[in-house]
């Protein structure tokens, strides 16, 4: 959704009676309509009342008491198995098998389980020209123009975010600079050193029933088996979901499998279209991190004012350039 789509919702549930269960990743729109938290965090389900950051302080808290419970008892655990291997064929063996027979029924304690954490790193290859890319009254749409005639130009290492509501033309506008669309009129020019790296909006896939290892093979045949895996574990994807089918993903878990498709090509222009749908809060975060380390030129789509935050240089207002004329009454 974007923006004012978000706007809208957080009145509309704000002034619900009713009651409301929300899944999302977005922390900030959470943070302004919820009065309890449930946290499904692998096989276990917590309930926290009270507004989202108290829930998260919550959270912490008891991550931290079990990481504690659990180092407590791997202690014993360790000392215990200690004298039983010492103890198992002497004098002492009855306690040694007495204190077996008490390790094996303990209640083991888990370790507060996290997220694996992902971490990404876009290769750059480095560029001659002080302009990237130059875009000169570039005509964009299907039928007829969807925008105004864009002009603008970025400069070496400049990074810049389009924002704009649902269907006003940012992925049109994207898909014509990247000449996979045919302009209307107009040029969009990028310097001949630009190498580019993209990030389409949709999650599709030539072969849904390929796994994420062998849609990467298939790309890359040059890549061992062991360097896709790593990859993949580094982008936050784990060795299970590595060998499934990529249809079978969820959103997020695509959008890791895309990220780490990216990292394979050395590039000095990333452009994504809302890489950030269907991540997690850490997840964006680390995305956020990579972005900004990377020396070369970014554009950027995302519905997340907070995404933007230190990080572009500039943002393009496409709703501003639009051509079409918004009903009235659409608040949506
Ligand atoms: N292949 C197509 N043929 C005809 N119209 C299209 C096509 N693709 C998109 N459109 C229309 O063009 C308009 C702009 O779509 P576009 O995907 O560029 O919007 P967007 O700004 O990226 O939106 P979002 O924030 O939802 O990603 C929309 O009204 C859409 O319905
Ligand atoms: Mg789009």
């Amino acid at each position: 959704m974007d923006v004012n789509q978000i706007e809208w919702l957080v009145d509309y549930l704000n002034n619900f009676s009713g009651a409301a269960m929300v899944v999302s990743h977005d922390y900030d729109f959470l943070d302004r309509i919820t009065n309890c938290i449930i946290n499904v965090a692998f096989g276990k389900i917590t309930k926290y009342r009270g507004n989202f950051k108290k829930a998260m302080r919550q959270r912490k808290e008891r991550e931290e008491f079990q990481q504690k419970q659990y180092e407590k008892q791997q202690v014993e655990i360790e000392k215990a198995e200690r004298f039983i291997r010492k103890n198992k064929a002497g004098s002492k063996s009855t306690m040694a098998k007495s204190r077996e027979k008490k390790l094996a029924h303990m209640d083991k304690i888990d370790p507060p389980s996290t997220n694996i954490s992902a971490s990404f790193n876009f290769p750059y290859e480095d560029t001659g020209s002080h302009e990237a890319l130059t875009v000169d009254k570039l005509s964009v749409g299907y039928n007829k123009p969807l925008l105004a005639p864009v002009t603008f130009t970025i400069s070496m290492g400049e990074k810049v975010g389009f924002s704009g509501f649902n269907g006003v033309g940012k992925s049109t506008l994207i898909k014509t600079i990247l000449k996979k669309l045919p302009a209307k009129g107009g040029t969009a020019k990028f310097s001949p050193s630009a190498i580019i790296n993209y990030f389409s909006q949709d999650l599709a896939w030539d072969n849904n029933r390929m796994t994420p290892m062998q849609i990467i093979a298939d790309k890359y045949p040059k890549l061992t088996q062991r360097t896709i895996r790593t990859k993949l574990a580094k982008c936050g994807l784990d060795a299970q979901n590595a060998i499934k089918p990529i249809h079978e993903l969820s959103g997020g878990e695509q959008t890791k499998v895309k990220l780490a498709m990216m990292e394979f090509v050395p590039s000095n222009f990333l452009i994504m279209d809302e890489p950030t749908n269907h991540l997690d809060e850490e997840t964006k975060e680390a995305l956020k991190r990579a972005i900004d380390r990377f020396p070369g030129n970014v554009i950027i789509v995302s519905h997340e004012n907070s995404f933007y935050d230190g990080l572009v240089d500039k943002v393009l207002n496409v709703e501003k350039l639009s051509l079409r004329e918004r009903a009235k009454n659409e608040t949506l």
